[in-house]
């Protein structure tokens, strides 16, 4: 038998010849990412919300979701991650349930709605970050006089590679509220209760609420801070136990860039979506590869 046969049998066996495959082991390599970077455009993706309001019930559809789809992958935003825009009018709920995906809420308008974590009410306030961790009870409701909108980010492609998305409804339309507003800032501040015990597993997150009054704090604190070469200033959710990514496998940041500062050095990044807003008459630009991209007031950036 020749090596040629082999190859051939072993293809007809559906087993794979590796020595076929060029090596390229003896250098650097580095992965190439699949799909390029892409910008939705915030006024088009609002104006689709208040489209999808006139006939979407979120109590009947379970959400009235809006997600950002790259039009390079099969699922997802980016390879691991789903964005997308949700939004709860005056009196509406959307059902509680739970999935194996961890969440991330990210308020960009309206006031008087909560998201409902494991019990917990946290209120929504734009400029909030609200986590709702894998396998977590979570429902919204909107009991204010004005529509919630918030980001919505998941890890749903990277579950459905691992064929892990489990998901369940609760049998009740809305969980019972068991603990009282600001129960995770009471319990996970520098002073917490002793019967809060620290988790044997450094995957566990608990539900949080990263106020936008705190948000705003410390990026005031840094305005005098020189900042990091490549980043400007960039302010991790840690996460309250660890310190870690504010998810295990979603790190959220918030990034400042002051008037006329640069990113003086070229930089690459690892997987990432981000909403981009400036309230400054310069519109602030974003270079990737060979592709620039101009912010107007917000908009939402996939890169891989
Ligand atoms: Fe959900």
């Amino acid at each position: 038998m020749s090596l040629e046969e082999l190859n051939q049998k072993l293809k007809q066996q559906h087993l794979i010849d590796y020595w076929t495959i060029p090596n390229t082991s003896t250098g650097f390599r580095e992965p190439e990412a699949n799909y390029g970077p892409f910008l939705w455009k915030w006024n088009e993706i609002r104006a689709a919300l208040d489209d999808a309001a006139r006939f979407v019930r979120p109590e009947e559809a379970f959400r009235r979701f809006i997600g950002y789809q790259h039009p390079e992958l099969k699922l997802g935003t980016a390879h691991t991650l789903l964005l997308g825009a949700q939004m709860v009018r005056p009196g509406e709920f959307a059902p509680a349930h739970r999935h194996t995906m961890g969440a991330i809420r990210f308020v960009v308008e309206g006031r008087g709605a909560a998201t409902v974590v494991k019990g917990e009410p946290l209120p929504m306030e734009p400029g909030d970050l609200i986590t709702t961790p894998s396998w977590t009870w979570h429902d919204h409701k909107n009991t204010g006089d004005t529509p919630i909108i918030w980001l919505d980010g998941a890890d749903g492609p990277m579950l459905h590679y691992f064929q892990a998305g489990f998901a369940h409804p609760l049998h009740e339309a809305q969980q019972p509220l068991t603990k009282p507003l600001d129960w995770c800032r009471k319990t996970y501040g520098i002073l917490r209760p002793h019967s809060i015990s620290t988790p044997t597993s450094n995957l566990y997150r608990p539900p949080y609420r990263y106020s936008s009054q705190d948000t705003k704090k410390a990026l005031a604190s840094m305005i005098e801070a020189p900042g990091d070469p490549y980043d400007g200033i960039l302010l991790r959710y840690s996460d309250p136990v660890s310190g870690g990514a504010t998810l295990p496998t979603m790190n959220c940041e918030v990034q400042m860039f002051r008037p006329g500062v640069a990113s003086s050095h070229i930089h690459r990044r690892l997987s990432r979506v981000s909403r981009q807003r400036h309230d400054l008459d310069r519109r602030p630009e974003i270079c990737m590869g060979t592709r620039r991209f101009v912010c107007r007031a917000a908009v939402e950036l996939a890169r891989p």
